[in-house]
C-alpha cells in the first residue's frame, strides 16, 4: 500500500452582522463535519482569552477607552497571534471554522467614519494573514434582524454602526469576491445550515484544487 499524502484541512470563515446567527450556524457546521468524520477545530474573533483580548473585552464593554486606530490595530494583532496556530492546524489536516474574521476588522473600524481610518488603512493590517478557503457571508435584512431582539449593551450594537457596517461589508465583500459565498440568513436555522454544509463539503473537496492555505491580500 502507498500511504497518502496528508490532506489540509480547510479554512472557513463565517461572516456577518449582529444577529445574523454567525455563532449558531458555525456550531451546527462543526457538529455536522465532525459527524461526517472531519477533523474541525472552531475560534472565534476576538479570542478574548489572550491578553490582548482581554483589551478588546474590556474596550467592548464600555469599561476602557481606546483610540480608533490603536483598537483597530489590537483586533488585527489578535488575529496574528493565533496565525500560526491556524497554519499548523490547517496543514496537520484539520479544517478550522473561524467565527469573524479580518472582514468584521476592517469594516467595524471603517463604519466609525473616522477621518484618517479608511476602509483601505483598515485593510492593511491583514495583508498577509492565512486567507481562508471560503468565507461565507450570513445576510440578513435589517427588517429580519429587528424581529430577532433587540441590541446586547456592547459597543457597536446600535442601529447608526449597523447600518454602516452593513454598507460597508457590500463594499469589502465585493472587492474580495472571489473568496465570499452570500447566504440567505433570513430562512430557517436548518435550511441556513443546510446549505452552509454544502458549501463547506464543497469547498473541503476542492482542497487539492486551490493547493496550500494562501495569504490574504
Ligand atoms: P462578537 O459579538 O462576535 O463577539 O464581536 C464583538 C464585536 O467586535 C462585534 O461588534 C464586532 C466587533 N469586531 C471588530 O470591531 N473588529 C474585529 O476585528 C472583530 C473580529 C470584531
Ligand atoms: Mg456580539
Amino acid at each position: 500500500l502507498e500511504s497518502q499524502p496528508m490532506r489540509r484541512g480547510a479554512l472557513i470563515i463565517v461572516e456577518g452582522l449582529d444577529r445574523a446567527g454567525k455563532s449558531s450556524q458555525c456550531e451546527l457546521l462543526r457538529d455536522q463535519l465532525l459527524t461526517k468524520g472531519h477533523a474541525v477545530e472552531y475560534i472565534r474573533f476576538p479570542d478574548r482569552t489572550t491578553p490582548i483580548g482581554k483589551l478588546i473585552d474590556s474596550y467592548l464593554r464600555n469599561a476602557s477607552h481606546q483610540d480608533d486606530h490603536s483598537i483597530h490595530l489590537l483586533f488585527s494583532a489578535n488575529r496574528w497571534e493565533l496565525a500560526k496556530h491556524i497554519q499548523d492546524t490547517v496543514a496537520n489536516g484539520t479544517t478550522v471554522i473561524v467565527d469573524r474574521y479580518s472582514y468584521s476588522g476592517a469594516v467595524y473600524s471603517a463604519a466609525k467614519a473616522n477621518p484618517t481610518l479608511s476602509l483601505e488603512w483598515a485593510w492593511q493590517p491583514e495583508v498577509g494573514l492565512p486567507r481562508p478557503d471560503i468565507c461565507l457571508f450570513l445576510s440578513i435584512s435589517p427588517e429580519e434582524a429587528a424581529k430577532r431582539g433587540g441590541f446586547g449593551a456592547e459597543r457597536y450594537e446600535n442601529e447608526t454602526m449597523q447600518s454602516r457596517v452593513r454598507q460597508l461589508f457590500g463594499t469589502l465583500l465585493d472587492r474580495q469576491r472571489d473568496d465570499v459565498c452570500v447566504i440567505d440568513a433570513g430562512r430557517t436555522v436548518d435550511e441556513v445550515s443546510e446549505e452552509i454544509v454544502d458549501v463547506a463539503v464543497k469547498c473541503i473537496s476542492r482542497l487539492d484544487a486551490i493547493g496550500p492555505l494562501r495569504a490574504l491580500g
